[in-house]
């Protein structure tokens, strides 16, 4: 069999371009029906999926025998005439004229990922031939965008990237989180829970600045929202407060959706997104914003009518059922801002109205998909931030640095974290953020 090494060489996704015209893809066997004289074989190339019809009497004998007995995800290089079908979910079928197989999965080791339904934890044992099918591949792309649009709102409003260290002397959110590694002997390091305290340094060098790397937080809690290793992107801006951070996260989520609705409607299809969701973040009007104690009024009034089983304690943080309540009573975003300091970070700013409370704010997603982003005022004063210090016993020799930032030029500034994987699984609409990312990793899980 001979590739015709004439016919162009293109993408399912780009076969468009190619309509009535001989091309060559590169790729694998995805599927394979028969009818008698008549195969259908589903290629794939990473780009898409499209079916080819091989009638027995229009091809050479070899590339009938040889598609006929082919096993899946064998990896070939197919020619053949681009034909447009409404009907076909790309849009296209493929006339399969010739075929070349460049490995052939031998009959008595198949490839052990079946289209049939297989249980998640044979998947993820499999994660590594998962992500090939098409759902899978659907949502590592729709990741890709959201984290290039979240990159690209920060490029293109003045924000410098300064990427801060991984390896860390100390805590940034819990210490009962910290994954502790030994560095040569004598001191001890933490992988980084988030880049914030280095880029509250790098905003006061430069005004406006973001991050954007892995994080890790050793979580032991076992739930659908958490993973021990997680790519957070994070802001820092000097002279802004409370209300210019939320103006900011609404910016940043709404070019995110709007960039996703741009280029991956096909695949939110094929995901199985209710896309009306998505098109509701970005119709006019503004995320609400919900005071904690809002929040738990509406919380109190939702007991009471029985609609939720517990009631809200106030001055606890909100557990999932509380936040799920929450984001359900509206179609955007929801903004929930100043909670109760004692259940928040150290380097939270009080607000001067009701020092018990934080200027902080967390995002909750639509849809019950709970906390994406959050944020806050940090402490600018010396005074204030060396006494939360000492009272969440972080140890003082590791805050130096990060004192001198209250010392040396302190200005009111303000931040926020979203966590990539919460963000893609509300958008995507999935059960789990283990399926947002090419390899999760969980409490339970480091393999593949
Ligand atoms: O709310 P968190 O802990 O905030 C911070 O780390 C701040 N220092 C960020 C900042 O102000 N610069 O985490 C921020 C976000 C959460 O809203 C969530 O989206 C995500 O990070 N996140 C996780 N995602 C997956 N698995 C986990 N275990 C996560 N923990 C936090
Ligand atoms: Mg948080």
């Amino acid at each position: 069999m001979s590739t015709n090494t004439t016919a162009p060489l293109a993408t399912i996704a780009s076969l468009s371009a190619y309509e009535g015209q001989v091309v060559t893809l590169r790729g694998w066997l995805y599927n394979l029906r028969s009818s008698g004289k008549l195969l259908f074989p589903t290629f794939r190339d990473g780009s898409g999926t499209i079916q080819g019809i091989v009638p027995k009497a229009a091809v050479p004998e070899d590339v009938f025998e040889t598609l006929k007995s082919l096993t899946l995800e064998s990896s070939l290089v197919v020619t053949g005439l681009v034909r447009a079908d409404s009907r076909a979910p790309s849009g296209f079928e493929l006339d399969v004229h010739d075929v070349t197989i460049t490995q052939r999965i031998p009959d008595d080791t198949p490839y052990p990922i079946q289209l049939k339904e297989a249980g998640v934890d044979f998947l993820m044992e499999h994660r590594h031939l998962w992500i090939r099918t098409p759902r899978q591949s659907a949502i590592l792309r729709v990741r890709a965008t959201i984290m290039r649009a979240a990159a690209e709102y920060f490029d293109t409003h003045d924000f410098t990237r300064t990427d801060p260290p991984i390896l860390t002397p100390n805590a940034c959110e819990g210490t009962s989180e910290l994954f502790e590694m030994d560095y040569f002997g004598d001191d001890k390091a933490y992988l980084t829970q988030s880049g914030q305290l280095y880029i509250e340094a790098t905003a006061l060098a430069l005004g406006k600045v973001y991050s954007f790397g892995p994080t890790f937080r050793a979580e032991k809690s076992k739930t659908r929202r958490h993973l021990t290793e997680f790519w957070m992107i994070e802001p820092e801006v000097t002279y802004l407060d409370l209300d210019g951070l939320m103006d900011l996260a609404e910016g940043f989520l709404t070019h995110i959706v709007t960039r996703v609705l741009e280029s991956h409607r096909n695949e939110l299809k094929v995901i199985g997104k209710d896309i009306s969701k998505l098109e509701a973040i970005i119709a006019p009007g503004h995320f609400p914003r919900l005071s904690y104690d809002e929040a738990h009024q509406m919380l109190l009034d939702a007991h009471a009518k029985g609609l939720i089983e517990h009631p809200h304690t106030y001055g606890d943080d909100f557990g999932s059922p509380d936040e799920t309540y929450i984001s359900n009573q509206f179609d955007k975003p929801v903004m929930v801002h100043r909670y109760p300091a004692a259940v928040k970070a150290f380097y939270m700013q009080p607000d001067p109205n009701d020092p018990t409370k934080a200027l902080c704010v967390d995002v909750l997603a639509p849809e019950g998909y709970g906390e994406i982003i959050g944020g806050s005022q940090r402490v600018d004063s010396y005074d204030l931030l060396k006494s939360r210090i000492e009272a969440h016993n972080l140890p003082m020799d590791a805050f130096q640095w990060y004192l001198d930032l209250r010392k040396y030029g302190s200005v009111p500034h303000s931040g926020f974290g979203m966590g990539i994987e919460r963000c893609v699984a509300w958008i995507c609409g999935l059960e789990h953020v283990r399926e947002t990312i090419p390899f999760a990793r969980t409490l339970n899980r480091i393999y593949p």
